[in-house]
């Protein structure tokens, strides 16, 4: 069996999941280890609790490798959030963000702003369908602008962002602070386009929560003031008291305090997991449910509002029904978990989605389209 087969073979959640842009059911690997893990945390021996510490340093390294970069630039946070703000806070000057963006990026830089009071400054766009095109980019940039803050993949739409494509409009003297929460894991991308990544184990990496992470690039390091910067972030090694160190010239220097142990060895199991199955492999056989899950709206005759081209997209599929809230609950008794928000459904399947869930998922909405067809 190949490696990808090997990954796929761990989805062992029932039928009917399409729900993993909104939260990833817990891989065997990850609930194995983490109950090892709080074995030796019962234990309190130092050894036992080195043991279990030591998973910080693998959580990093295994991230590091995802990203093509250094693993003393990769920090454990609590959520991708928590990185954002450390990006963000550090930052003056004007910031691109799209208004439609998670509020991990909009509400961070608003209240990043009024923090400064005003020495940072959001530059906001609207592009059509909320997608930020290099183009929607160029056209704010000025020389005020220091930095854009961009989801790689928009959590609305599924619109993939060509980190390249921006990085050349946005050019090398500003920052790409990029949130990775909808592509890391599943989408082989060239993160070395950013300055700074930030993202989660809780979805597409099947870790659950408390396992954010960001990583700094040098030029991030150079230009992002570490305001937030808090005991774990500072030139001291150990504990400090009588003493004020300073924040410490690496990427520590965006820490508040020391990782929770158990979150980061969630972390660094579910990102081994994709590592080892190959994160190209898994692009792959996710953009063929995708493909799938299109054909089956399509053949439905559901308005897909989701990019169709697999370069601009990566497990987000959302629909525009005519009637969302009907479908929504055809959906649910069906048995099938997708996010329905406004007049839009969401579908995301992962690499391990099955035929049933898919052949389901056909089911609905032929009985559904037969319905609506029986009222009218
Ligand atoms: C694009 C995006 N960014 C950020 C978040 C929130 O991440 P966290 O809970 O790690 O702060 C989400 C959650 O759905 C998301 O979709």
């Amino acid at each position: 069996m190949s490696a990808l087969e090997d990954y796929v073979g761990t989805f062992d959640n029932e039928p009917g999941y399409l729900n993993w842009a909104a939260f990833g059911p817990l891989s065997p690997s990850v609930r194995e280890e983490v109950f090892a893990d709080a074995d030796l945390l019962a234990s309190g021996r130092p050894s036992s609790l080195a043991l279990v510490g030591e998973r910080i340093g693998q959580a990093q390294e295994l991230i590091a490798e995802l990203l093509g970069a250094a693993p003393d630039e990769v920090t454990l946070q609590p959520s991708s959030t928590h990185g954002l703000m450390h990006a963000l806070y550090g930052v003056s000057g004007a910031v691109i963000a799209s208004t439609a963006e998670f509020p991990s990026v909009s509400l961070t830089l608003e209240r990043a702003s009024t923090a400064s009071d005003r020495a940072l400054t959001p530059r906001w766009i609207t592009p059509p369908d909320g997608r930020v095109t290099p183009d929607a980019v160029a056209e704010a940039l000025d020389d005020e602008v220091t930095a854009v803050a961009v989801s790689h993949v928009d959590f609305r739409t599924g619109y993939r962002v060509d980190l390249g494509a921006l990085r050349d409009v946005v050019g090398p003297d500003r920052l790409l602070i990029v949130d990775a929460v909808q592509s890391f894991g599943i989408v082989d991308a060239d993160y070395a386009a950013a300055d700074v990544v930030v993202g989660h184990g809780y979805k597409w990496l099947r870790a659950a929560r408390g396992s954010g992470f960001a990583w700094f690039s040098p030029r991030a390091r150079e230009r992002i003031a570490p305001v937030l910067s808090g005991i774990t972030g500072t030139t001291a090694s150990g504990l400090v008291v009588d003493e004020l160190p300073a924040p410490a010239p690496s990427a520590k220097a965006y820490t508040v305090s020391v990782p929770d142990t158990l979150a980061a060895g969630r972390l660094a199991i579910g990102v081994r997991d994709v590592r080892d199955a190959g994160v190209a492999a898994i692009e792959q056989r996710l953009a063929d449910h995708v493909d799938t899950v299109i054909a089956t709206a399509d053949r439905h005759g559901i308005e897909v509002v989701s990019p169709r081209e697999p370069h601009a997209r990566a497990g987000i599929v959302t629909l525009a029904p005519e009637e969302p809230a009907r479908l929504a609950a055809a959906l649910a008794n069906a048995g099938l978990v997708v996010t329905a928000r406004g007049n839009s459904v969401r579908i995301a399947p992962h690499a391990g989605t099955d035929a049933e869930t898919l052949r389901m998922l056909d089911e609905t909405l032929d009985a559904f389209g037969r319905e609506s067809f029986t009222v009218a």
